[in-house]
């Protein structure tokens, strides 16, 4: 949630803060705001609404310092509006704060810091942090001590970044639970939630751990939890300016379905080959652990357990080992049986979802051994698993995941197949996937190629108000993602079932017109779908069916036959059209939709 940039160094840092955010805006964007220093002042612009209604109001000639931070906002305490936006400060005007998380004892500090006289102008619970710093400067006349003393008090998750005329070439920066990295550029110093805010300056960048600080003027010290200072190595990111670039395309949603055959090539590239097994660098599990494993959990949210749910598919199928798929925020509240017998996996495209990485560090405490599936490079829950794998689907910038979804698919895959490998199961069906998935890019193109269909669908359904997607086992989870990706962008209420659920109470919603999406894939239960669709079309439903079978129907997208353990890699991409062109209908903001954020660092 929310993104945070700051520079010091000898540029104008104002143009350098806009950019930045408007790169992180997929972060968040009710209100956004920047501080500078200048004429030893805080200097703030800020305002309800997206990044371009802060340039609209910003005096370029006028607005200019060579420090300054900078945050896009997604709430959590407080309406969007410009009081509630950040940067936040003191009464005295001694303190900026952009703060990235939820300050958890807020109300209480709150209600001290009325006590001692201080007012405050929003509902955050941020605006208790510069409170705080000009509460202990006035005790001590020490900013440092300030913040130190400030951090101390604060429970919860925070990325803070905070300048102060008393000190007026210094940023102080503290991470706990929300990311933060540092990198140095040509001239100055730049900070930011995430790396694309600040890859045209550097590629060497300092990841901050959970409790670090950092103090930065003309360099960088960098501290522990007990402010101790520390050495610390900046870690190279091999990443290009045109990776987060729209490349031509409307959206940045468009161009990464398009990526997506790429993205899977990618991910793939070096752990699957015809000539070897499944093999992953640096990381190996062996068959005696296998053999002992009692259970598998994979916890996720949103879709990224959608993936993980074509995980338990395969590793069930192919290892017979029992998979459990669990939603984070689920899962680390209800006090499930783990222990040294199990392996927990965990999927993350952010790598920082706040439920999914205090999941993670549940099953450590329980004595599990984890592993992390992560699109970002050092994310947090890659320096929280025991080990790592990553999709290399590149960045992916649009709030609903699509190329980072069929990378996770692809890896989860993967890894059944790898796991059966080990065991010395399956082997030949195993043998048959492998080839499989590399076919799967260039079928991939061919549905891409094909999306004037989807589009002519779209144009029909946009005026809908509930749509239904069916199916059974992987089938089923497609639906599940097809339906989420059409709520997040297009604002369509529907609901997917497995198909042979639906007469038990849902079916009562179908009436005539109503829009079911059917997804066929498996011709081994294929007939069995059939008829749950035929009960829908009596009731005078239109059928939609996305199959790779050789099925009539009024209405048949049909996609190319592979496995059913990887048609979820195929079928979905129809569905991920059909929302994107729907909400393009609608004329909707598909990239940034209303209330969601790309990455979710608050439980
Ligand atoms: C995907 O379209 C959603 N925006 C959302 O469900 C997302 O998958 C979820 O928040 C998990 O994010 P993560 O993969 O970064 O952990
Ligand atoms: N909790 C803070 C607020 O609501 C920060 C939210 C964010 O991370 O954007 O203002």
């Amino acid at each position: 949630m929310c993104g945070i940039v700051g520079y010091v160094g000898n540029s104008n840092c104002v143009p350098k803060l806009v950019k930045g955010l408007k790169t992180l805006e997929y972060r968040g964007y009710d209100s956004a705001g920047i501080a500078i220093l200048k004429n030893e002042e805080i200097w703030v612009a800020k305002d309800k609404g997206r990044i371009h209604n802060l340039e609209d109001m910003i005096d370029y000639k006028d607005f200019v310092g060579t420090i300054g931070i900078a945050h896009t906002r997604w709430a959590t305490h407080g309406i969007p509006s410009k009081n509630n936006a950040h940067p936040h400060m003191d009464q005295n005007k001694h303190f900026a704060v952009v703060h990235n998380g939820i300050i958890e004892n807020y109300l209480e500090l709150k209600e001290q810091l009325i006590m001692h006289g201080f007012s405050f102008q929003s509902e955050t619970d941020t605006e208790v942090i510069p409170m705080l710093m000009e509460y202990y400067y006035q005790k001590d006349n020490d900013v440092f001590e300030a913040f130190k003393n400030t951090l101390n008090e604060l429970k919860g998750s925070y990325a803070i970044l905070i300048i102060t005329p008393l000190l007026p070439n210094t940023i102080l920066v503290a991470k706990k639970n929300s990311p933060l990295v540092v990198g140095k550029g040509n001239d100055g110093i730049y900070i930011a939630s995430d790396i694309p805010a600040i890859l045209e300056y550097t590629k060497d960048f300092f990841f901050l751990e959970d409790e670090e600080k950092a103090i930065i003027n003309n360099d960088v010290t960098f501290y522990n939890e007990h402010f101790q200072e520390i050495t610390k190595n900046a870690k190279y990111i091999d990443w290009e300016m045109d990776a987060i670039d729209k490349k031509g395309f409307e959206d940045y949603m468009l161009k990464e379905i398009h990526e997506q055959p790429e993205a899977l090539g990618n991910t793939l590239n070096g752990i699957v080959g015809l000539d070897k097994a499944v093999r992953f660098v640096n990381f190996s599990l062996d068959k005696e652990y296998l053999e002992q494993l009692n259970h598998i959990y994979i916890v996720a949210c949103g879709t990224a357990m959608h993936a993980g749910l074509v995980g338990k598919y395969s590793i069930e199928m192919l290892c017979r080992i029992p998979v459990d798929v669990e939603v984070a925020s689920e899962f680390r509240y209800r006090n499930p049986i783990i222990n040294a017998n199990t392996l927990c996996i965990f999927i993350s495209q952010s790598g920082e979802t706040a439920d999914t990485i205090a999941a993670l560090k549940l099953a450590r405490k329980r004595h599990a051994k984890t592993i992390a599936i992560s699109n970002v490079f050092e994310s947090s829950i890659t320096r929280e698993a025991d080990h790592t794998i990553y999709t290399h689907a590149g960045p992916e910038i649009a709030v609903a995941s699509t190329k980072a979804y069929i990378s996770q698919v692809g890896l989860i895959v993967a890894f059944a197949v790898y796991m059966a490998e080990v065991l010395d199961k399956e082997l030949e069906l195993c043998h048959d996937i492998q080839k499989e998935l590399l076919a799967l890019p260039n079928y991939m193109e061919q549905i891409i190629e094909n999306n004037e269909q989807y589009y002519e669908l779209a144009k029909k359904i946009k005026n809908e108000h509930d749509l239904f997607y069916i199916g059974r086992g992987n089938d089923y989870y497609v639906a599940m993602e097809g339906s989420l990706k059409l709520k997040e962008i297009s604002y369509i209420h529907s609901e997917a079932y497995p198909a042979g659920e639906l007469k038990h109470g849902p079916i009562a919603l179908v009436e005539n017109g109503t829009f079911v999406f059917g997804i066929i894939t498996d011709s081994n239960i294929s007939e069995k779908t059939l008829s749950n669709l035929e009960e829908v079309k009596s009731r005078g439903a239109n059928i939609i069916l996305i199959t790779n079978q050789n099925i009539k129907k009024e209405h048949v997208i049909n996609i190319p036959n592979v496995h059913p353990i990887l048609s979820p890699i195929l079928s979905i991409i129809p569905l991920q059209f059909i929302a994107y062109f729907i909400a393009k209908e609608k004329g909707l903001d598909v990239d940034k939709p209303r209330n969601l954020a790309k990455s979710v660092t608050v439980e």
